[in-house]
Protein backbone atom coordinates (compact mmCIF):
# COMPACT_ATOMS: atom_id res chain seq x y z
CA UNK A 1 0.00 0.00 0.00
CA UNK A 2 1.25 3.37 -0.90
CA UNK A 3 -0.09 6.04 1.83
CA UNK A 4 0.70 9.74 1.40
CA UNK A 5 2.03 11.49 4.30
CA UNK A 6 -0.25 12.74 6.87
CA UNK A 7 1.19 16.41 6.20
CA UNK A 8 -0.47 18.28 9.32
CA UNK A 9 0.51 15.54 11.73
CA UNK A 10 4.02 16.20 10.34
CA UNK A 11 4.05 19.68 10.66
CA UNK A 12 2.64 19.55 14.32
CA UNK A 13 6.36 18.32 15.22
CA UNK A 14 7.92 21.72 14.61
CA UNK A 15 9.55 23.16 17.36
CA UNK A 16 8.36 26.79 18.15
CA UNK A 17 8.22 29.68 21.01
CA UNK A 18 4.52 29.75 20.60
CA UNK A 19 2.71 26.85 19.47
CA UNK A 20 -0.69 27.46 18.42
CA UNK A 21 -0.96 24.32 15.67
CA UNK A 22 -2.83 21.92 17.27
CA UNK A 23 -6.38 21.19 17.50
CA UNK A 24 -7.04 20.35 21.38
CA UNK A 25 -7.36 22.05 24.44
CA UNK A 26 -4.69 22.58 27.32
CA UNK A 27 -3.83 19.31 28.54
CA UNK A 28 -4.71 17.77 32.22
CA UNK A 29 -2.72 16.45 34.51
CA UNK A 30 -2.80 12.67 35.11
CA UNK A 31 -3.38 13.78 39.47
CA UNK A 32 -6.47 16.11 37.88
CA UNK A 33 -8.36 13.29 37.20
CA UNK A 34 -6.65 9.86 39.21
CA UNK A 35 -4.68 11.21 42.26
CA UNK A 36 -2.96 8.31 43.01
CA UNK A 37 -3.12 4.84 40.60
CA UNK A 38 -2.40 1.43 42.71
CA UNK A 39 0.78 0.02 42.21
CA UNK A 40 -0.52 -3.51 42.26
CA UNK A 41 -2.43 -2.27 39.14
CA UNK A 42 -0.98 -5.20 36.67
CA UNK A 43 0.04 -3.80 33.47
CA UNK A 44 -1.84 -6.35 31.33
CA UNK A 45 -4.13 -5.54 28.24
CA UNK A 46 -8.03 -4.31 28.24
CA UNK A 47 -10.45 -6.41 27.74
CA UNK A 48 -9.83 -6.59 23.37
CA UNK A 49 -13.50 -4.34 23.35
CA UNK A 50 -13.42 -2.77 25.81
CA UNK A 51 -14.29 -3.25 29.60
CA UNK A 52 -17.92 -2.93 31.06
CA UNK A 53 -17.69 0.01 32.99
CA UNK A 54 -16.11 2.09 30.46
CA UNK A 55 -18.75 1.03 28.28
CA UNK A 56 -21.17 2.23 30.84
CA UNK A 57 -19.24 6.01 30.72
CA UNK A 58 -20.19 6.02 27.21
CA UNK A 59 -23.69 4.76 27.84
CA UNK A 60 -24.20 7.95 30.05
CA UNK A 61 -22.69 10.13 27.43
CA UNK A 62 -24.78 8.66 24.33
CA UNK A 63 -28.23 7.94 25.61
CA UNK A 64 -30.00 5.30 23.61
CA UNK A 65 -26.55 3.04 23.02
CA UNK A 66 -25.86 -0.37 24.91
CA UNK A 67 -22.69 -2.56 25.50
CA UNK A 68 -23.25 -4.46 22.01
CA UNK A 69 -23.18 -0.91 20.09
CA UNK A 70 -19.56 -0.02 21.36
CA UNK A 71 -16.14 -1.28 20.86
CA UNK A 72 -13.15 0.47 22.79
CA UNK A 73 -10.38 1.78 20.54
CA UNK A 74 -6.83 3.45 20.33
CA UNK A 75 -8.06 6.81 20.32
CA UNK A 76 -10.38 7.85 17.14
CA UNK A 77 -7.56 7.38 14.99
CA UNK A 78 -7.50 3.60 15.35
CA UNK A 79 -11.44 3.57 15.16
CA UNK A 80 -11.39 5.62 12.00
CA UNK A 81 -8.72 3.23 10.83
CA UNK A 82 -10.76 0.11 11.87
CA UNK A 83 -13.60 1.39 10.24
CA UNK A 84 -12.20 2.16 6.86
CA UNK A 85 -10.92 -1.08 6.48
CA UNK A 86 -13.89 -2.90 7.46
CA UNK A 87 -16.43 -1.34 5.77
CA UNK A 88 -13.73 -0.36 2.43
CA UNK A 89 -13.12 -2.20 -0.64
CA UNK A 90 -10.59 -0.76 -3.69
CA UNK A 91 -13.08 0.62 -6.34
CA UNK A 92 -15.30 2.12 -3.44
CA UNK A 93 -16.78 5.38 -3.68
CA UNK A 94 -16.25 7.71 -0.77
CA UNK A 95 -18.13 10.99 -0.30
CA UNK A 96 -16.29 13.57 2.40
CA UNK A 97 -17.34 17.09 3.41
CA UNK A 98 -14.59 19.61 3.29
CA UNK A 99 -12.58 20.43 4.38
CA UNK A 100 -11.83 18.54 7.13
CA UNK A 101 -9.20 16.87 9.28
CA UNK A 102 -7.33 14.42 6.60
CA UNK A 103 -7.07 11.16 8.08
CA UNK A 104 -9.99 9.22 7.14
CA UNK A 105 -9.74 10.39 3.25
CA UNK A 106 -6.17 9.79 3.18
CA UNK A 107 -6.49 6.18 4.59
CA UNK A 108 -9.35 5.61 1.78
CA UNK A 109 -7.11 7.22 -0.49
CA UNK A 110 -4.37 4.83 -0.45
CA UNK A 111 -6.71 1.63 -0.35
CA UNK A 112 -7.68 2.42 -3.88
CA UNK A 113 -10.87 4.24 -2.71
CA UNK A 114 -12.51 7.21 -4.90
CA UNK A 115 -12.69 9.82 -3.21
CA UNK A 116 -15.30 12.66 -3.54
CA UNK A 117 -15.67 15.89 -1.73
CA UNK A 118 -18.81 18.24 -1.19
CA UNK A 119 -17.91 21.49 0.19
CA UNK A 120 -19.08 23.17 3.47
CA UNK A 121 -19.59 26.92 2.31
CA UNK A 122 -18.09 29.62 4.27
CA UNK A 123 -20.40 32.08 3.01
CA UNK A 124 -22.79 30.43 4.81
CA UNK A 125 -21.52 29.81 8.24
CA UNK A 126 -19.67 26.24 6.92
CA UNK A 127 -22.82 24.98 5.80
CA UNK A 128 -23.15 21.61 4.01
CA UNK A 129 -25.44 21.92 0.62
CA UNK A 130 -27.54 19.29 1.06
CA UNK A 131 -28.77 18.97 -2.91
CA UNK A 132 -24.70 18.91 -3.55
CA UNK A 133 -24.34 15.58 -1.32
CA UNK A 134 -27.41 14.31 -3.26
CA UNK A 135 -25.78 14.71 -6.53
CA UNK A 136 -22.48 13.57 -5.48
CA UNK A 137 -23.68 10.29 -3.85
CA UNK A 138 -23.84 7.14 -6.48
CA UNK A 139 -24.43 3.47 -5.95
CA UNK A 140 -20.86 2.63 -5.30
CA UNK A 141 -21.08 5.16 -2.97
CA UNK A 142 -20.07 3.07 0.72
CA UNK A 143 -19.12 5.75 3.08
CA UNK A 144 -20.26 9.53 3.47
CA UNK A 145 -17.86 11.21 5.83
CA UNK A 146 -19.14 14.26 8.53
CA UNK A 147 -16.26 15.31 10.84
CA UNK A 148 -19.12 17.00 13.14
CA UNK A 149 -17.84 19.03 14.98
CA UNK A 150 -15.77 20.14 12.44
CA UNK A 151 -11.93 20.76 12.57
CA UNK A 152 -10.91 22.74 11.66
CA UNK A 153 -14.21 25.42 11.24
CA UNK A 154 -15.34 24.55 14.70
CA UNK A 155 -18.84 24.12 12.80
CA UNK A 156 -21.61 21.74 14.51
CA UNK A 157 -24.60 20.50 11.93
CA UNK A 158 -27.56 21.33 12.73
CA UNK A 159 -29.95 18.29 13.99
CA UNK A 160 -32.16 18.70 10.53
CA UNK A 161 -28.87 18.48 8.67
CA UNK A 162 -27.75 15.72 10.32
CA UNK A 163 -31.53 13.89 10.04
CA UNK A 164 -31.41 14.88 6.05
CA UNK A 165 -27.60 13.24 5.48
CA UNK A 166 -28.54 10.45 7.65
CA UNK A 167 -31.54 9.84 5.28
CA UNK A 168 -29.43 10.37 2.37
CA UNK A 169 -26.93 7.63 3.34
CA UNK A 170 -29.63 5.09 4.37
CA UNK A 171 -31.14 5.48 0.98
CA UNK A 172 -28.22 5.06 -0.92
CA UNK A 173 -27.33 1.70 1.29
CA UNK A 174 -24.37 3.89 2.57
CA UNK A 175 -22.51 3.99 5.92
CA UNK A 176 -22.35 6.96 7.41
CA UNK A 177 -19.40 7.95 9.21
CA UNK A 178 -19.61 10.91 11.56
CA UNK A 179 -15.84 11.45 13.17
CA UNK A 180 -17.53 13.06 16.55
CA UNK A 181 -13.37 13.48 18.06
CA UNK A 182 -14.50 16.95 18.97
CA UNK A 183 -17.47 15.67 21.71
CA UNK A 184 -17.98 18.12 24.50
CA UNK A 185 -16.39 21.13 22.83
CA UNK A 186 -19.46 22.83 21.66
CA UNK A 187 -19.91 26.09 23.03
CA UNK A 188 -23.60 25.90 23.53
CA UNK A 189 -23.21 23.12 26.16
CA UNK A 190 -25.74 20.53 23.47
CA UNK A 191 -23.63 17.44 21.99
CA UNK A 192 -23.62 17.76 18.29
CA UNK A 193 -26.06 15.56 16.96
CA UNK A 194 -24.88 12.41 15.42
CA UNK A 195 -26.31 10.07 13.01
CA UNK A 196 -27.19 7.21 15.32
CA UNK A 197 -30.92 8.65 16.24
CA UNK A 198 -31.38 8.91 12.03
CA UNK A 199 -30.17 5.54 10.49
CA UNK A 200 -28.93 2.12 11.32
CA UNK A 201 -26.40 2.93 8.99
CA UNK A 202 -24.48 5.66 11.34
CA UNK A 203 -21.47 5.56 12.96
CA UNK A 204 -19.50 7.30 15.84
CA UNK A 205 -16.03 7.59 16.38
CA UNK A 206 -14.16 10.09 18.87
CA UNK A 207 -11.69 9.27 22.09
CA UNK A 208 -10.82 11.30 25.30
CA UNK A 209 -8.37 13.55 23.55
CA UNK A 210 -10.44 16.63 23.36
CA UNK A 211 -11.68 16.30 26.99
CA UNK A 212 -7.73 17.10 27.89
CA UNK A 213 -6.17 13.43 27.37
CA UNK A 214 -4.26 12.67 24.59
CA UNK A 215 -2.16 10.09 26.08
CA UNK A 216 -4.34 7.42 27.56
CA UNK A 217 -4.86 7.01 23.74
CA UNK A 218 -8.47 5.88 24.44
CA UNK A 219 -11.12 5.80 21.56
CA UNK A 220 -14.38 3.88 20.88
CA UNK A 221 -16.69 3.26 17.25
CA UNK A 222 -20.18 3.05 18.18
CA UNK A 223 -22.56 1.78 15.52
CA UNK A 224 -25.14 -1.45 14.94
CA UNK A 225 -24.22 -4.60 16.57
CA UNK A 226 -23.16 -6.26 13.50
CA UNK A 227 -20.78 -3.92 12.14
CA UNK A 228 -19.15 -3.39 15.86
CA UNK A 229 -19.05 -7.74 15.73
CA UNK A 230 -17.04 -6.88 12.37
CA UNK A 231 -14.75 -4.12 13.30
CA UNK A 232 -13.61 -6.05 16.19
CA UNK A 233 -12.66 -8.83 14.14
CA UNK A 234 -11.09 -6.27 12.62
CA UNK A 235 -9.11 -5.07 15.87
CA UNK A 236 -7.81 -8.63 16.80
CA UNK A 237 -5.89 -7.73 13.74
CA UNK A 238 -4.73 -4.37 14.25
CA UNK A 239 -3.68 -3.75 17.80
CA UNK A 240 -5.77 -6.37 19.89
CA UNK A 241 -5.84 -4.60 23.41
CA UNK A 242 -5.71 -1.05 23.54
CA UNK A 243 -4.07 0.10 26.75
CA UNK A 244 -5.29 -1.24 29.98
CA UNK A 245 -3.87 1.74 31.91
CA UNK A 246 -5.11 4.30 29.12
CA UNK A 247 -8.25 2.72 29.88
CA UNK A 248 -8.06 3.39 33.94
CA UNK A 249 -7.33 7.01 32.81
CA UNK A 250 -10.38 7.36 30.60
CA UNK A 251 -12.82 6.33 33.08
CA UNK A 252 -11.68 8.79 35.48
CA UNK A 253 -11.49 11.18 32.71
CA UNK A 254 -15.31 10.49 31.82
CA UNK A 255 -16.30 10.34 35.50
CA UNK A 256 -15.33 14.00 35.20
CA UNK A 257 -16.73 15.09 32.35
CA UNK A 258 -19.27 17.74 33.00
CA UNK A 259 -16.40 19.15 35.28
CA UNK A 260 -13.53 18.94 32.80
CA UNK A 261 -15.76 19.97 30.17
CA UNK A 262 -16.76 23.62 31.67
CA UNK A 263 -13.16 23.98 32.43
CA UNK A 264 -12.31 23.58 28.40
CA UNK A 265 -15.01 25.57 27.62
CA UNK A 266 -13.88 28.38 29.94
CA UNK A 267 -10.44 28.53 28.18
CA UNK A 268 -11.84 28.13 24.68
CA UNK A 269 -14.39 31.31 25.35
CA UNK A 270 -11.85 33.32 26.59
CA UNK A 271 -9.56 32.83 23.58
CA UNK A 272 -12.44 32.67 20.97
CA UNK A 273 -12.83 36.27 21.90
CA UNK A 274 -9.22 37.51 22.15
CA UNK A 275 -9.39 36.00 18.49
CA UNK A 276 -12.70 37.66 17.41
CA UNK A 277 -11.22 41.00 18.76
CA UNK A 278 -7.99 40.25 16.69
CA UNK A 279 -10.20 39.78 13.87
CA UNK A 280 -12.51 42.59 13.53
CA UNK A 281 -9.41 45.13 13.96
CA UNK A 282 -7.92 43.76 10.54
CA UNK A 283 -8.91 44.56 6.97
CA UNK A 284 -7.06 41.52 5.62
CA UNK A 285 -8.54 38.57 7.68
CA UNK A 286 -12.05 37.26 8.77
CA UNK A 287 -13.51 34.43 9.72
CA UNK A 288 -16.92 32.95 11.37
CA UNK A 289 -17.14 32.13 14.35
CA UNK A 290 -17.18 28.38 15.48
CA UNK A 291 -19.53 27.05 17.18
CA UNK A 292 -17.29 24.29 18.79
CA UNK A 293 -14.04 23.21 18.94
CA UNK A 294 -10.64 24.15 20.16
CA UNK A 295 -9.55 26.16 16.37
CA UNK A 296 -10.55 29.45 14.79
CA UNK A 297 -10.25 29.33 10.89
CA UNK A 298 -10.17 32.56 9.52
CA UNK A 299 -9.35 33.27 5.92
CA UNK A 300 -7.08 36.29 4.68
CA UNK A 301 -6.96 38.35 2.01
CA UNK A 302 -3.08 38.05 0.74
CA UNK A 303 -1.60 36.37 -2.40
CA UNK A 304 0.60 34.13 -0.36
CA UNK A 305 0.10 30.39 -0.38
CA UNK A 306 -0.72 29.43 3.19
CA UNK A 307 2.24 26.93 3.75
CA UNK A 308 4.22 29.26 3.04
CA UNK A 309 2.69 31.70 5.02
CA UNK A 310 2.83 29.29 7.86
CA UNK A 311 6.00 28.71 7.47
CA UNK A 312 7.64 32.54 7.41
CA UNK A 313 5.66 32.88 10.65
CA UNK A 314 7.29 29.81 12.37
CA UNK A 315 10.90 31.17 10.90
CA UNK A 316 10.30 34.74 11.07
CA UNK A 317 8.52 34.99 14.51
CA UNK A 318 8.14 31.96 16.41
CA UNK A 319 5.03 31.03 15.87
CA UNK A 320 3.48 28.07 14.59
CA UNK A 321 0.25 27.68 13.44
CA UNK A 322 -1.91 25.55 10.95
CA UNK A 323 -1.98 26.24 7.18
CA UNK A 324 -5.48 25.82 5.44
CA UNK A 325 -4.31 24.02 2.85
CA UNK A 326 -3.91 20.77 5.05
CA UNK A 327 -7.48 20.90 5.56
CA UNK A 328 -8.42 21.27 1.87
CA UNK A 329 -8.76 25.19 1.99
CA UNK A 330 -6.39 27.38 0.73
CA UNK A 331 -6.05 31.06 1.84
CA UNK A 332 -6.82 29.90 5.38
CA UNK A 333 -5.05 29.34 8.59
CA UNK A 334 -6.26 27.48 11.64
CA UNK A 335 -5.26 28.69 15.02
CA UNK A 336 -5.61 27.52 18.84
CA UNK A 337 -7.87 28.15 20.94
CA UNK A 338 -7.48 25.68 23.60
CA UNK A 339 -4.03 27.40 25.07
CA UNK A 340 -3.70 28.77 28.61
CA UNK A 341 -2.40 32.71 29.50
CA UNK A 342 -1.26 34.88 26.76
CA UNK A 343 -0.23 33.17 23.87
CA UNK A 344 -2.64 33.20 21.94
CA UNK A 345 -2.59 37.04 22.22
CA UNK A 346 1.38 37.09 21.35
CA UNK A 347 0.90 34.87 18.64
CA UNK A 348 -1.90 37.18 16.88
CA UNK A 349 0.10 40.25 17.51
CA UNK A 350 3.55 38.70 15.59
CA UNK A 351 1.14 37.24 13.14
CA UNK A 352 -0.03 40.85 12.38
CA UNK A 353 3.41 42.01 12.04
CA UNK A 354 4.15 40.04 9.35
CA UNK A 355 1.00 40.31 7.40
CA UNK A 356 1.38 44.29 7.61
CA UNK A 357 4.39 43.58 5.20
CA UNK A 358 2.69 40.92 3.03
CA UNK A 359 0.75 42.67 -0.22
CA UNK A 360 -3.55 42.17 -0.27
CA UNK A 361 -5.00 40.23 -3.10
C1 LIG B 1 -11.43 15.14 13.80
C2 LIG B 1 -10.34 14.35 14.40
N1 LIG B 1 -10.36 13.02 14.31
C3 LIG B 1 -9.41 12.26 14.87
C4 LIG B 1 -8.34 12.81 15.55
C5 LIG B 1 -7.34 11.91 16.20
O1 LIG B 1 -7.60 11.90 17.57
P1 LIG B 1 -7.22 10.75 18.62
O2 LIG B 1 -6.25 11.37 19.57
O3 LIG B 1 -8.50 10.43 19.28
O4 LIG B 1 -6.65 9.62 17.87
C6 LIG B 1 -8.26 14.21 15.66
C7 LIG B 1 -7.10 14.83 16.32
O5 LIG B 1 -6.84 16.01 16.19
C8 LIG B 1 -9.29 14.98 15.07
O6 LIG B 1 -9.28 16.31 15.16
Amino acid sequence: MRIKPFRLERWLLRNAELDLGGGGVSKLRLGDVLPSLDPDTLMKYGRTDGSDELKEKLMEWFPGIEPENILITSGTSEANLILNLTVLESGDHYLTENPQYEQTTGLAKAMGVKVDEFQLREDDAWRPDIEEIKEKINPQTRVIFLDNPNNPTGAVLTRDEMKAISEIAEDAGAYLHCDNALRGSELNGEPASTPLKFTERGVVTGSVSKLGATSPRIGWIIGEPSLIERCWVMKDYTTLGHSGLGEAVAIAILGKREQLIERNLQISRTNLKTLGEWVKKRLDFDWRQPDAGFTGFPKYEHGIGSEELCERLLTEKGVLLSPGSFFGKEQHLRINTGSRGGALAEALSRLGGLADGLSMR
